[in-house]
């Protein structure tokens, strides 16, 4: 083993760029720790090989803890998204902390937090065909409080038809059309839905999913907050309507990372589902919030640290992150978490160009630079573990078990 002797100063700007340390352990000794997962007081952050999707746990507590104690006080149900994180760690967490479960987008999203002993599932998107209806019920008998979005009459049929069986119920959301995505239209058509389901004997209606996502990433508090009023009052006032017809309908789901102080407003909605909260990413930090153009309702917790792996000239360093490491959907690219004076361009699949002319500290080969996300979904999705830091140090390794569980 060698002796831990990080150069002077690089410990004293976490987060920023990192001077490359001397190595403390054999590379097949930081291997065997990382396989077997036993990391916390041994690794530390300039063990980890880079490109690495790190979380910083202190701000995930914070992000957690924060939405948790909003949702209790104010007397809704929290069943965050697990799309963002795909990972049964976080879920847990969330759980701990009183989430009444989780939200998946897809069917294997949601097998595999079921084989994590996560319950409370509700998978936002319709089980559409006779295989996935097939792996429904599985699910359901594994799982009896999981729901299913449904948006189509015959889908529910089928859905009814394959539960009978198995002799057993299934529980429903009605997928609500308000963000122009899925979803049966509001009023009557859902009305007409509810009508069906409570006609059959192995289907029941839990409530209404109603995810307004375009109301999500409105700039500026106010304009955010007129959009998502408008777009889900429909929603309250259908779930109404199935009430007044009779229909028991406990459940109205919805909400976002940028609505969720917006959403416990409303009378009428039961129930949060924001995902991106958990991490943050530069899109949502663009959307100003409620005292400034920024929003920092909740912290950065997710990072990339890259290594950087050539110096061609004294403005420009490579480092190992281009678009295998980071999710290429938005506009802009990843940015330096701590500002430090660099600016992050796209290098191609491996790379990213860094002009560090204006950096406030010399950059040299092997420095570690850590980035903000462009989109934590997509973002996270490309790796297969995260590893979680407390401060400069290595607390656990969580695997990303349904990265890539599209399915
Ligand atoms: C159905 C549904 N609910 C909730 C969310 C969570 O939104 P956010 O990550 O913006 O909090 C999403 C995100 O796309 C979604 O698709």
């Amino acid at each position: 083993m060698y002796r831990r002797t990080f150069l002077a100063g690089a410990l004293a700007a976490p987060g920023f760029l990192r001077a490359a340390s001397e190595r403390r352990y054999t590379w097949a000794e930081v291997e065997k720790m990382l396989s077997r997962g036993d990391v916390k007081g041994k690794l530390g952050r300039d063990d980890l090989p880079t490109p690495a999707l790190l979380l910083d746990l202190d701000a995930f507590e914070h992000n957690v803890n924060k939405m948790a104690a909003h949702a209790k006080s104010h007397n809704r149900a929290l069943r965050p998204h697990a799309k963002t994180h795909k990972c049964p760690e976080v879920a847990k967490a969330l759980i701990r902390a009183g989430a009444v479960g989780a939200c998946t987008a897809k069917l294997n999203e949601a097998e595999v937090f079921a084989d994590h002993d996560i319950r409370g599932l509700l998978i936002t998107t319709a089980v559409v065909g006779p295989y996935k209806i097939e792996r429904a019920v599985r699910l359901a008998k594994k799982n009896r409080d999981t729901i299913f979005s449904v948006d189509n009459s015959q889908n529910v049929r089928d859905l009814n038809a394959a539960a009978a069986e198995a002799k057993l119920t299934l529980n429903l959301a009605i997928d609500l059309f308000i963000t122009g995505r899925t979803g049966v239209l509001p009023g009557t058509p859902a009305l007409n839905l509810a009508q069906l389901i409570e006609s059959l004997p192995n289907v029941t209606l839990a409530g209404i999913q109603a995810y307004a996502g375009q109301a999500s990433h409105v700039t500026g508090f106010e304009a955010r907050r007129r959009k998502s009023e408008e777009v889900m009052a429909a929603a309250v006032d259908t779930r109404r309507v199935i009430e007044r017809a009779g229909i028991s309908c406990p459940l109205l789901t919805g909400g976002s990372t940028g609505t969720y102080n917006i959403d416990t407003q409303i009378e009428g909605i039961t129930e949060l589902q924001p995902g991106s909260f958990v991490f943050m990413d530069i899109d949502y930090r663009k959307i100003g919030g409620q005292n400034g153009e920024v929003y920092d309702d909740f912290k950065n917790a997710l990072t990339v640290l890259t290594t950087v792996v050539s110096k061609p000239t004294d403005d420009l360093a490579i480092v190992d992150g281009g678009f295998k490491a980071f999710a290429t959907d938005r506009s802009f690219g990843p940015e330096p978490k701590n500002g430090n004076g660099i600016v992050y361009a796209w290098g191609g699949d491996e790379h990213g160009r860094v002009n560090v002319a204006k950096a406030s500290r010399g950059v040299n080969l092997g420095d570690r630079i850590e980035f903000l996300v462009p989109h934590c979904d997509p973002n996270v999705n490309l790796y297969d573990r995260m590893y979680c830091l407390r401060g400069e140090q290595v607390e656990a390794v969580w695997q990303i078990a349904a990265r890539g569980m599209s399915q």
